[in-house]
C-alpha cells in the first residue's frame, strides 16, 4: 500500500477484532513509525507502550466499555510528558498526535485497523488513572490515547469528509 492509499483508507475502527495475533515485529513497526514523528524542539515527549498481552488488553477494553477493543490483539497506549520546552511553552500535546497519526498510518499500511481514543480517556479521570495502574505509568507520565489493533472482523469506512473547497484554498483563504 502507497503513502496516500493509507492516508485515504484510515478509518476509526471500533468493533470486533478477528482472533489473529499481530506479530511483536508489526507491534514495534507501528511504535517505531509513531516515534519517528516530530516534536516541538525535538523533545520527544510523547512514549509508547505496546501491548499484546490479552489480559491487559481485556482490562483497558473493559475500562472503556467496548468488547471488540477488549477482544484486540494488540494495541498501543499513548503517554506524554507536559514539560515546557520553549519560552514556557508546552508542545506535548501536538507531539503525541504527531505520534498516534503515524502510528495509525502504519497500523493501516500492515493492514489493521485501530481507532484514536482520547476523549474517552482524558473525559474520564478515573479511567485515566486506572489505565496508568493497570500499566505500571509513572506520575510524570499522562496516559493521553489509546490505540487497539487487529484484523477487523467486518471492515468499516470512512465517514464523510467536506470537500476539499471547503476546507483548503491555494494562494489566501477562500481562493480556489
Ligand atoms: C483528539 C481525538 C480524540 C478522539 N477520541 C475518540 C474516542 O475517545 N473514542 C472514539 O471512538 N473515537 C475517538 N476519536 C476518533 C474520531 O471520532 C474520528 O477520528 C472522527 O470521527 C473521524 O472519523 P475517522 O477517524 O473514521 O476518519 C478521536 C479522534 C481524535 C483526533
Amino acid at each position: 500500500m502507497t503513502f496516500f492509499e493509507a492516508v485515504q483508507k484510515r478509518y476509526s475502527y471500533r468493533g470486533a477484532y478477528q482472533a489473529v495475533p499481530v506479530p511483536r515485529g508489526d507491534l514495534q513497526k507501528i511504535m517505531e513509525a509513531g516515534l519517528a514523528a516530530p516534536s516541538g524542539c525535538n523533545a520527544q515527549t510523547a512514549s509508547l507502550i505496546g501491548l499484546d498481552d490479552p489480559a491487559l488488553i481485556k482490562t483497558i477494553g473493559g475500562l472503556l466499555g467496548n468488547s471488540g477493543f477488549a477482544a484486540a490483539p494488540a494495541a498501543v497506549c499513548v503517554l506524554t510528558r507536559a514539560v515546557p520546552v520553549y519560552r514556557g511553552m508546552r508542545f506535548n500535546t501536538q507531539d503525541y498526535a504527531a505520534a498516534i497519526e503515524n502510528c495509525l498510518l502504519a497500523i493501516t499500511a500492515l493492514g489493521y485497523a485501530s481507532c484514536w481514543v482520547e476523549g474517552q480517556i482524558t473525559g474520564d479521570p478515573g479511567i485515566q488513572q486506572k489505565i496508568a495502574q493497570t500499566l505500571g505509568v509513572p506520575e510524570e507520565y499522562i496516559v493521553a490515547a489509546y490505540l487497539p489493533i487487529g484484523i477487523p472482523e467486518k471492515e468499516g469506512k470512512r465517514p464523510s469528509y467536506k470537500p476539499f473547497s471547503e476546507r483548503a484554498w491555494f494562494n489566501g483563504f477562500g481562493i480556489h
